[in-house]
């Protein structure tokens, strides 16, 4: 087996439940990737509380030396949108948490993300699993930094519809400009939209059998136990693992199916803002600028997830 390097991972989200499981799955995969800033931003709670919970997250999962800043409070041009529905007052309700083991950094999350990128020896690969405001700014302020960038592996989205209006996908909708901006840049886009992102769903009997393996586990089951109580009012059968796609497509990619289209933005519409418009039949004569995830093989998918969710036991038998 090839000695593969790792790749140099910037984590930008708004934890968030699912972001926070995401989290927990990039730092499982610690042989192929390397954690090297994280940072905040406003969507499914305030800036304030997404930038404490990434926090919090981070002293569970023992990464005090990895930089942490927060970011935009809103989207570009609109005021911020929430959801208390699905993550709580605190945006990731449900198992107490350490508090803080390290200082909020003291850089905004562009100023973070830019000199993680000046710095770094490779190039380097963003997931981002909230609004992508803190992305767009920091390809609008850094141009210049687009060629190292990998690819922006996304949470947002959806092909065919949406989850927060008909035809919009909750993280996209709170800022479009934003999307719009990235998809333009030029840079890599790999979106997990809603197409792959509600097959790929843990079901409670699936993530019982890791709750009691170790106290990263416990955490990961509880947060699962609340962001189901609102999904199972809506009728999912489990809990959707939207932003752990964005983060599992870059390690195993052969358990998705993807498609290169090109897809642009709807910001304007009574009804359709904020939609990811796919051209499937190359109508509009655009080189596709997204590589999209269409399917994903469930079972594998949460094999993978509750071995990566296991593998803190270790930490914790040391
Ligand atoms: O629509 C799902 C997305 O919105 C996820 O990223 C979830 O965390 C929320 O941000
Ligand atoms: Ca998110």
């Amino acid at each position: 087996m090839e000695n593969k390097k790792k790749k140099i991972l910037i984590l930008d989200g708004d934890p968030g439940h699912d972001d926070a499981i995401a989290m927990v799955l990039a730092a499982a995969f610690k042989d192929e990737l390397d954690i090297r800033a994280i940072t905040a931003v406003g969507g499914n709670q305030t800036l304030a509380k997404t930038t404490l919970n990434y926090r919090k997250i981070a002293a569970l999962l023992n990464l005090k030396d990895v930089p942490i800043a927060a970011g935009r409070d809103k989207p570009l041009m609109t005021d911020l949108i929430i959801a208390p529905n699905y993550h709580g007052e605190s945006g990731l309700d449900g198992p107490k948490l350490p508090d803080p083991i390290s200082e909020l950094s003291p850089l905004s999350a562009v100023e973070l993300m830019a000199k993680t990128i000046k710095e770094a020896e490779d190039k380097v690969t963003i997931v981002a699993t909230g609004p992508q405001t803190n992305v767009a700014s920091l390809l609008l302020a850094h141009p210049e930094l687009k060629e190292k960038i990998e690819c922006i592996s996304i949470m947002g989205g959806g092909l065919n519809h949406g989850n927060w209006t008909a035809a919009a996908e909750f993280n996209i909708l709170v800022d479009p400009e934003s999307m719009d901006i990235e998809l333009r840049s030029g840079v890599p886009v790999i979106m997990s939209g809603l197409d792959v992102t509600e097959k790929a769903y843990v079901l409670p009997e699936e993530w019982d059998k890791f709750r009691n393996d170790n106290k990263v586990a416990k955490v990961v089951a509880e947060w699962c136990d609340f962001f189901y109580i609102h999904l199972k009012e809506l009728g999912w059968p489990g809990a959707l693992m939207h932003d752990p796609c964005a983060v599992m497509y870059l390690v195993h990619p052969e358990i998705f199916v993807a498609k290169d289209y090109y897809v642009e933005m709807e910001l304007k519409g009574e009804y359709c803002r904020g939609a990811t418009v796919p051209d499937y039949y190359g109508l509009t004569g655009n080189k596709p600028n997204c590589k999209c995830l269409l399917d994903v093989d469930r079972e594998k998918f949460v094999e993978i997830l509750s071995e990566a969710v296991r593998s803190f036991k270790e930490a914790e038998d040391e």
